[in-house]
């Protein structure tokens, strides 16, 4: 008798988590950004957020959880409640942190659960509007010739703007200083007024600075030209031969997140890909959607093990670290 009523009881508390789950999200989702507002992470993450909102009938709250190139914020959302309430943008970041970072208090791997891929993003080599060089062969010889002279901002050590930067000294042969900033949000403002030199920093942030001849500009870190920029010149064509940066872009939630609110996440980031406002928004920052393939958990995921596979042997060439 006893026992029938254990059973009983187990199977109205299922039937309840499952009532409760099929109400998933009832009350706001907080997605958590690892770098500075108004960046270009940022600027991802809130138009996602807008659109993925209609299909969860709740907000998507941005929460900005800023330092160490995005592992502070990493480190919090694997150890977060998996209860589909803490969700979390990353980049790049999340595949060269395991190489960058000896002693990662967290992994990549086996600390999350994944929603989806969202969209690729091209880089662009930009320096402060004085700075003499007047296009990328001037730029080449001239940061030769001034080495210890010059400093080049990023993000952290871990951010893309970083790994970027890394493999433009490893092309042209110079060590240069880094200024780390919080986010490229920070260090486009400290370029703008002239406070650094160089910067690597994505389309999304920097096509309106472009256009405006408020930045030097000496082109585009993706192989082949990009829709957004026609006229830019890729590094590779000017003869930084297979410079190749493009950032992508995951959303992930703590290990152990129920099966319900992982499905629904999905569901909200594949509508929020096909709305028209996230594309036409995406275009103009020159942001590539991912195809539908990579928009799922699996896509993300082996992507993600393909990353670090690519980058760990690039960072340990390189020896760089950031602890
Ligand atoms: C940001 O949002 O600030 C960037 O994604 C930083 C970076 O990784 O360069």
């Amino acid at each position: 008798m006893r026992l029938a009523m254990k059973a009983l009881c187990a199977l109205a508390l299922a039937a309840a988590a499952v009532a409760a789950w099929g109400q998933y999200p009832s009350r706001p989702v907080t997605l958590i950004v690892p770098f500075a507002a108004g960046g270009p992470t940022d600027v991802v993450a809130r138009t996602l957020g807008v659109a993925m909102t209609k299909t969860l009938g709740q907000t998507v709250v941005i929460e900005n959880k800023l330092g160490a190139g995005g592992t502070i914020a990493a480190n919090f959302v694997a150890k977060a409640n998996p209860d589909g309430y803490t969700v979390f943008i990353h980049h790049n970041g999340m595949a060269t942190a395991p190489a960058l970072y000896r002693k990662l208090p967290f992994n990549p791997l086996t600390d999350f659960d994944y929603i989806g891929q969202v969209a690729d993003v091209p880089m662009t080599l930009l320096a402060r509007r004085d700075f003499p060089p007047n296009n990328l062969r001037e730029f080449i010889s001239y940061v030769r010739a001034n080495k210890e002279k010059i400093n080049l901002a990023n993000a952290g050590l871990g951010a893309v703007s970083h790994l970027c930067g890394m493999l433009l000294q490893q092309a042209l042969g110079v060590e240069l200083t880094t200024v780390p900033f919080q986010g490229t949000a920070p260090a486009l403002m400290a370029l703008l007024g002239g406070q650094v030199d160089v910067l690597c920093d994505q389309t999304t942030q920097t096509i309106p600075h472009i256009k405006a001849d408020k930045v030097k500009f000496y082109g585009v870190t993706t192989k082949h030209r990009i829709q957004a920029l026609p006229d830019a010149p890729t590094l590779d064509e000017q003869g930084l031969k297979d410079f190749e940066v493009v950032v992508w872009h995951g959303i992930y939630v703590p290990k152990g997140t129920p099966r319900e609110a992982i499905d629904k996440l999905n569901e909200a980031l594949r509508a929020a890909l096909r709305d028209p406002m996230v594309a036409a928004r995406f275009a103009e920052l020159g942001a590539q959607i991912v195809p539908e393939s990579k928009q799922t958990p699996a896509g993300l995921r082996d992507w993600l093990r393909s990353e670090i596979d690519k980058w760990q042997p690039v960072i340990r060439k390189a020896g760089v670290y950031a602890d």
